[in-house]
């Protein structure tokens, strides 16, 4: 095969000049010298084998989601390849099994195994594990891709495909940084374990058990957890993933009677359960997005003087934000306050009504019950069965102050609590160093305002540092249509984490 130009050191200083006109947020990277001159040289010149790779995983429809025995396979083959090439590093490698999944149907399905693998045991060394999951989202052609889902395709610089920055991009570009220390046959500065699972998009079933049944065993020796899942606030401008927001989910019902009503026989003489919860529903924020429940906001983590400087620093602009989000006005004007509120204070939001009339037309009914369902994310330092209690007691204030006729029943179905880490451990300084390196400038550092419960379960199981470090670019479009990661950010992803190994061996012999 004829080897492709690669793109040399010099075209990434174009490169990285280019971007500097284009924005001024980039400073040239110092030239990398001593070991990383010659790995990203190789990153370089291996580019197209490693897009490859990602071609042969993503060619693998490992969707976790649909209950589909012949997806199943292509999961279940999706570890097979996975372990075979952990092995090929050297690395030793257990997948456990996790048994099967019961469906409702009496249909059962295997568990994809997850896969365990550990390479390096040098006590001098930091060891970092790394997770990372294979398995996908669902995705056709006909979803609206341009491009079928599952053969990756390169237009401009940018490889379509599903999973591509979803996960398997990342994960691949992690193996790509150990692979490369190998090549060259230099040592690896750190010790490397890794954990890879198949059910991430279905929920990571059984998956907390078995990091807890490990916890004495393959996680003894961890120092530091690495998550590369989530992505950059920008398109061009690196991250570091902080913190996630919880998120406490409630169903109201109110409920007359099963059978719905007529309006012309019954309209009138009824306490209706839809005004019912139409009234629960809308006491629960007020216009300005404020919280009406007592209590809620007493345990939110004040915000100190230097906090407010991180979000200053933070590349967002806002019209620009506005405009492609399709919103005319946010509920608040500055960068600082969306961040803020997105990020560190929690949110209401009414997602829906079951047993409503949600059809088109002018049908008389009065449902005879209904369902309201809100959830909260939480931000630090909420606590999950505390704001459990708040909800309940207000909704039932505000129920029996109606003095209606009809049952109200509340329960909260999710209850996953916050994450946030020690932006001081020394995995996010080695991060960024590795960053200023790679991308000559500094990360976002961001919080992300969805719930990412795998941080948080390994912090509260394991008590390690866990980092979120992400390749993908803002606009990768993760469980929508035409998912993609670029090839620079897949490609400066692999340097990135070869840097983060050196600089990790640096700190911990400082
Ligand atoms: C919502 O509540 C907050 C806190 O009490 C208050 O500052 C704000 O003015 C209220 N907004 C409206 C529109 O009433
Ligand atoms: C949360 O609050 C409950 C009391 O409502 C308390 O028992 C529990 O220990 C708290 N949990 C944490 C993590 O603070
Ligand atoms: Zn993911």
């Amino acid at each position: 095969m004829p080897i492709p130009p690669p793109l040399n050191f010099q075209a990434s200083a174009l490169l990285a000049l280019l971007l500097l006109l284009d924005g001024n947020m980039f400073s040239l990277p110092e030239p990398p010298s001593g070991p990383l001159e010659k790995i990203f040289q190789y990153i370089d010149l291996h580019q197209d084998e490693f897009v490859q790779t990602l071609r042969e995983w993503v060619a693998v429809e490992s969707d976790s989601i649909q209950p589909v025995p012949r997806l199943r396979q292509e999961l279940l083959r999706m570890m097979t390849m996975a372990a075979d090439r952990l092995q090929h590093l050297g690395a030793s490698v257990q997948c456990v099994d996790l048994g099967s999944q019961e469906l409702p149907g009496g249909q059962s399905l295997p568990i994809p195994p997850v896969i365990l693998a550990e390479l390096g045991t040098d006590p001098k060394k930091p060891t970092v594990c790394f997770y990372g999951h294979l398995d996908v989202q669902p995705a056709k052609r006909e979803d609206g891709w341009h491009t079928d889902p599952y053969s990756l395709t390169e237009v401009d610089g940018k490889l379509y495909g599903r999973g591509a920055t979803d996960n398997k991009g990342p994960v691949l570009a992690y193996i790509h940084a150990v692979s490369t220390f190998q090549a060259l046959e230099q040592g690896l500065p750190v010790n490397l374990k890794f954990i890879l699972e198949g059910m991430e998009e279905a929920g990571s079933v059984a998956l907390e058990e078995l990091i807890r049944r490990e916890k004495e065993r393959f996680f003894a020796g961890v120092n530091y957890i690495v998550i590369s899942d989530n992505l950059w606030l920008s398109g061009r401008k690196p991250a570091l993933t902080y913190g996630t927001r919880g998120n406490a989910y409630f169903l109201v019902e109110v409920k007359c009677r099963d059978q719905d009503f007529h309006s012309g026989t019954f309209g009138g003489i009824l306490h209706e359960p839809m005004a019912d919860l139409v009234a629960l529903l809308g006491s629960l924020v007020n216009s300005s997005g404020h919280i009406l429940i007592p209590g809620i906001y007493d345990s939110v983590a004040p915000l100190p003087e230097d906090e407010k400087a991180t979000y200053e620093a933070i590349e967002l602009d806002l019209e620009e934000y506005c405009s492609s989000s399709q919103v005319e006005r946010f509920l608040f004007d500055t960068k600082e306050e969306i961040l803020m509120h997105l990020w560190r204070y929690p949110s209401l939001s009414i997602h829906g009504i079951e047993g409503a009339f949600d059809e088109p037309g002018a049908k008389t009914v009065i449902p005879g019950r209904v369902v309201g369902k809100f959830s909260i994310r939480l931000v630090p330092h909420m606590n999950v069965s505390m704001v459990e209690k708040q909800v309940k007691q207000y909704l039932e204030d505000v129920f029996s102050k109606r003095k209606s006729s009809n049952r109200m029943t509340v329960s909260m179905v999710v209850g996953l609590p916050p994450w946030l880490a020690n932006v001081n451990d020394p995995q996010y300084l080695a991060a960024k160093r590795a960053i200023r390196t790679v991308f000559g400038t500094d990360p976002d550092m961001i919080r992300d305002g969805s719930s990412i419960p795998i941080a948080r379960t390994f912090q509260d199981i394991l008590q390690k540092s866990v980092m979120m470090l992400p390749l993908g670019a803002v606009d990768d479009g993760e469980h929508s249509q035409n998912e993609k990661i670029n090839r620079w950010n897949y490609i400066e992803g692999s340097k990135l984490f070869a840097a983060f190994f050196l600089e990790m061996a640096k700190l911990q012999s400082q």
